[in-house]
């Protein structure tokens, strides 16, 4: 299971990164305005502290402007994926970047259906949104399972599940437990997978025992 950082806060990829936690990064328009960073620049930062995918969206509406972005966000560097958005116009672009070896992640993935026609499509990833479904009282973590399971009844289909909007840490054990291939996580929930009150108490009677025998190391 590879682990991706979800925000555009250098800060953050780069602290995150220090710890060899995180495989590549994903951004969208929202996590860009969130930085206040030009956004051509703020991938090409990214890319270079980060060797993993780095995912730069598409605003276009239409392929021919989907095109022209994703040549353009893929010309950054050679890490860049150009994430475009599940619509007919979205996976025409897919489709064409693929052939022209530029990798696309497909996004705002809500049914199994959709996932189907990316992989069809040649995505190299599929970006099903788990909490925004919650957000609406459907199950997000049943859309990973229903994508998984049609995904391994198809060798022939090589996109790779990258769960996405995942809020908190239970989400990131269910997508686990599923088996996606990759995990999206801002870098609160990445931080708190790391918690756990008994680990705190655990170090600080360590500590404390460590303390009254005098020594050090
Ligand atoms: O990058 C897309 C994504 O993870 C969105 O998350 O929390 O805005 O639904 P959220």
């Amino acid at each position: 299971m590879q682990f991706f950082v979800d925000t555009a806060n250098l800060d953050d990829i780069k602290s995150l990164q220090s710890m060899g936690l995180i495989d590549g990064v994903t951004t969208n328009p929202s996590l860009v305005l969130k930085s206040g960073k030009p956004f051509l620049k703020l991938i090409e930062d990214i890319c270079a502290v980060v060797p993993g995918p780095v995912s730069a969206e598409v605003t276009a509406a239409d392929t021919s402007g989907m095109l022209a972005e994703g040549r353009k966000l893929a010309g950054i560097a050679p890490n860049v994926i150009v994430k475009v958005p599940l619509t007919p116009a979205g996976l025409s672009a897919c489709r064409q970047l693929k052939e022209e070896n530029i990798l696309c992640n497909v996004t705002l993935c809500f049914t199994p259906m959709q996932a189907v026609l990316a992989a069809k499509a040649g995505a190299a990833y599929i970006s099903p949104f788990v909490g925004r479904l919650d957000d609406i009282g459907q199950d997000g973590t049943e859309l990973l399972r229903d994508i998984r399971d049609i995904y391994d009844q198809y060798p022939d289909f090589e996109t790779q599940i990258l769960a996405a909007s995942l809020r908190h840490p239970a989400h990131v054990l269910a997508a686990a437990k599923i088996g996606v291939d990759v995990a999206t996580c801002p870098p609160d929930i990445m931080r708190k997978l790391f918690d756990h009150p008994l680990t705190e108490k655990g170090l600080a009677a360590f500590q404390a025992d460590w303390e009254k025998t005098g020594q050090s190391i």
